[in-house]
This record gives structure tokens, C-alpha cells and sequence, in this order.
């Protein structure tokens, strides 16, 4: 299991110390949520934080984009150091087009759904793409609980990329802790984001091996 980190659970007032802590302490990536206020109810950052963020890790940075009109800024997130840029596909009505432009500008493409969307919309976009986003929460905030209808759609999305694309990476993010890693392994997810069981813990990489 991949363990990405979620800098939304991070102190915002140290994020270079934060992010060399998780590095150290044998994150595999980092996790950025990008929030507009717009596509979902809260704030966060933009393309310079990721920008600055860069340079002091080498780990794979997973920019999750929870933002209207993604296609705008895309390129930005590209520019800034991204190695993964995941979109919603309830953010566009051009997901194969957007795909194609993040693969274009040299990343990594993931495609997200909300816990309302179900798996088969993605059926025909699974050979073009690197990773599916299971959001096992609403997304928006850190911290909710984790929705058990979940394990049931990674179950599903794994019979569906069997067939379609064997490699794809499975990442579930939203209410991840050592209570539910094991039933989400077994499900067929391979990349596990978590922000506030590993930034709300006192040892960053005990919290981040039992998750591995
Ligand atoms: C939710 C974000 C998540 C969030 C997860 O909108 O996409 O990445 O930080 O936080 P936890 O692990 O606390 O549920
Ligand atoms: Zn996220």
C-alpha cells in the first residue's frame, strides 16, 4: 500500500516542516487538496504553494483538484511540480478532453468520484488514465468519517479495471485509518491518502507504517 499523506490535516503556519516530517517519516507521496470554494464548500491553496513546496521533497506530489473548471489550471499545477493531477469527473463534462491535456503537459492523469457518483461512468475512461480517486468522504473537509459503501465500490472498480486496464491505481482518500486499511487492500485499492490520522498522531511515521 502507497501512503500519501494529506497536507490538509498539516499546520498551514509550517507546511515545509510538515512536509519534510511525512518525507521522512516514509510517505511514499504527498497529497495536496485543492479547494475552490466553489466545487466544494472551503478554501485551501493554489499552484505557488505547491510551487514552493517543491523543492523540499522529492516524493511524488498528488495535486487532487476539487475545483470548478479544472481544465483552466491544469497547466499551472503541471508547471508547479505536480507528478499526479486528479480531476472530478462531476467538475467536467470533458473528462477525456482533460485527461489528455494533463497527459500532454508530461503528468500523471487520476479521475475522482464523489460518493454519490457511481463506478460505471468511468467504464470508458479507465484505458486512458493512471489512477481512480475513491473519495470515501464528502469532499471538503479533514476528519469526516469514512463512508463503509465504499469498500464495495473499490471492490467494483477493481473487476471493471481488470478488464480495462490491470495497472490503474486505486486510491481511496476521506476517514483513512489502521481500522479500515486492511478490508481497503483487499478490496483492490493501492494508494492510501490519510491527513488527520497521520497529521493528528504524535509519531508521523508509526502512523504511516500501520497504514503500510
Ligand atoms: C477531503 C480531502 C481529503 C482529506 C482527507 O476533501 O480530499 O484528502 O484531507 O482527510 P482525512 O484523512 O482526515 O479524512
Ligand atoms: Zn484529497
Amino acid at each position: 500500500m502507497l501512503v500519501a499523506p494529506s497536507l490538509l490535516s498539516a499546520d498551514f503556519a509550517n507546511l515545509q516542516k510538515e512536509v519534510e516530517a511525512v518525507d521522512n517519516a516514509g510517505a511514499d507521496w504527498i497529497h495536496f487538496d485543492v479547494m475552490d470554494g466553489h466545487f466544494v464548500p472551503n478554501i485551501t491553496f493554489g499552484p505557488m504553494v505547491v510551487k514552493s513546496l517543491r523543492k523540499y521533497s522529492d516524493k511524488v506530489f498528488d495535486v487532487h483538484l476539487m475545483i470548478e473548471n479544472p481544465e483552466k489550471f491544469v497547466e499551472e499545477f503541471a508547471n508547479a511540480g505536480a507528478d499526479f493531477i486528479t480531476v472530478h469527473q462531476e467538475a467536467t463534462v470533458h473528462i477525456h478532453r482533460l485527461i489528455t491535456l494533463i497527459k500532454s503537459l508530461g503528468c500523471k492523469a487520476g479521475v475522482s468520484i464523489n460518493p454519490g457518483t457511481p463506478v460505471n461512468v468511468l467504464e470508458e475512461i479507465l484505458p486512458y488514465i493512471d489512477m481512480v480517486l475513491i473519495m470515501s468522504v464528502n469532499p471538503g473537509f479533514g476528519g469526516q468519517k469514512f463512508i463503509e459503501t465504499s469498500v464495495d465500490k473499490i471492490k467494483k472498480l477493481r473487476g471493471l479495471a481488470d478488464k480495462a486496464k490491470p495497472e490503474l491505481l486505486i486510491q481511496v482518500d476521506g476517514g483513512v485509518s489502521d481500522k479500515n486499511i486492511n478490508m481497503l487492500e483487499e478490496a483492490g485499492c493501492n494508494v492510501a491518502v490519510a491527513g488527520s490520522y497521520i497529521f493528528g498522531s504524535d509519531d508521523y511515521k508509526k502512523a504511516i507504517d500501520s497504514l503500510k
